[in-house]
């Protein structure tokens, strides 16, 4: 019941987020290392049947909502299967089955997935120029990003959530042509605080605050006042909208104002760990426990136990660039 996923903070976990593959199309420099990482064996990943079984077990304990991640979770052979079965999860309980993409195969496959019950898509896209985007995510495939959020748009999904990772020096430039995607599309762009990660050259000078975001792009609109929106609870950003448009802007304010104190999240990596904080190195194998025979019963008790050490904020770390953890890539954000 609840009580597996409730911590000593009260916090509710009703949010999964599942990595189904350590494998990417790109190469983006916030997220990995230049030299790549270290894949883990294909025997040691998790099966569409063992994700099946915890996505199960979860959602009977009290999860109501699904997100899909990776590395990029379309490289996966089988996900309209997986979405498939997930969505037939809707009678115990499961609301939603989104995905969180590059936007590189996207396009092609969202028909079926949205056949078989995807509900939410969130495409990562950091710049609006394709020359640009080559640098950024060391790979070419800007035009073929853009073509998959006009068919994620066109397949009715309202809003489809653009996620910028802003860096100083780098797209910091881009983000009021962002803001301008929203005014007449049903997009929700999303500025994100550069976050710390394994291999992924974090400098605090490159993190662009919140607050230097919004007054950006307020000074870029003058006369069209940014109005903030309710915040649905559980969402990590804080909404807005720029007066007159049809989409929204959003801020993820990961660093200068964390929102440890609702976190309703776990994460299960594609290898079977389960990671009840985004940041730190605390977490247990839930493929170890399983092919050792565990019952169900015996997951429950170690997916509570594990959830009951879960820190009040950012995994009880003062400094999360100095912290251990795993490269982003692995984690699926
Ligand atoms: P929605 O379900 O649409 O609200 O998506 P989401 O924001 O939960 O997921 P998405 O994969 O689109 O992630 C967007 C950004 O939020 C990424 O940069 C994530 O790393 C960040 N994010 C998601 N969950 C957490 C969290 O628990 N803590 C922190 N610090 N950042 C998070
Ligand atoms: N800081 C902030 N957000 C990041 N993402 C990946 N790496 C980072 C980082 N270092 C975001 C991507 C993707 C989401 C899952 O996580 O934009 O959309
Ligand atoms: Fe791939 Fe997403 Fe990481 Fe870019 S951010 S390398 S698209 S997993």
């Amino acid at each position: 019941g609840p009580a597996m996923l409730t911590d000593r903070f009260s916090r509710l976990h009703t949010y999964l987020r599942i990595s189904l593959t350590e494998r990417c199309n790109l190469r983006c420099t916030y997220c990995m290392p230049d030299e790549g990482v270290a894949l883990t064996p294909g025997g040691q990943l998790l099966t569409t049947p063992e994700i099946m079984r915890l996505a199960r077990l979860f959602v009977s304990a009290g999860v109501t909502k699904v997100r899909l991640t990776g590395g990029e979770p379309t490289l996966r052979k089988d996900l309209p299967e997986l979405v498939g079965a997930l969505g037939a999860l809707r009678e115990q309980g499961l609301r939603s089955v989104g995905i969180t993409s590059n936007g590189i195969v996207l396009g092609r496959q969202l028909p079926a997935l949205q056949a078989a019950g995807l509900t939410a898509v969130n495409v990562s896209l950091d710049t609006l120029r394709p020359e640009r985007f080559e640098v950024l995510a060391r790979r070419p495939g800007h035009g073929r990003v853009m073509e998959s959020i006009r068919t994620a748009v066109g397949l009715g999904y309202d809003p489809v959530k653009i996620n910028v990772v802003v860096m100083r020096g780098v797209n910091d430039d881009e983000v009021p042509a962002f803001a301008a995607l929203t005014r007449e599309q049903p997009l929700n762009v999303r500025f994100i605080e550069y976050m710390p990660f394994d291999g992924n050259v974090w400098s605090d000078r490159k993190m662009v605050p919140f607050a230097e975001l919004l007054s950006r792009i307020q000074s870029a609109f003058p006369g069209q006042p940014l109005e903030r929106l309710d915040d649905p609870r559980g969402e990590v950003a804080k909404n807005y909208r720029l007066q007159g448009h049809v989409g929204s802007v959003s801020f993820i304010t990961s660093m200068t104002d964390h929102f440890c104190g609702d976190c309703n999240r776990l994460r299960l990596m594609a290898d079977g760990s389960l990671k009840v904080c985004l940041f730190g190195a605390s977490e247990v194998s839930l493929r170890d426990a399983m092919r050792g025979g565990a019952s169900d019963q015996d997951l429950a008790a170690i997916i509570g136990a594990a959830v009951g050490r879960k820190k009040a904020a950012h995994a009880g770390m003062h400094s999360l660039a100095a912290m251990p953890n795993r490269p982003m890539i692995t984690i699926g954000g």
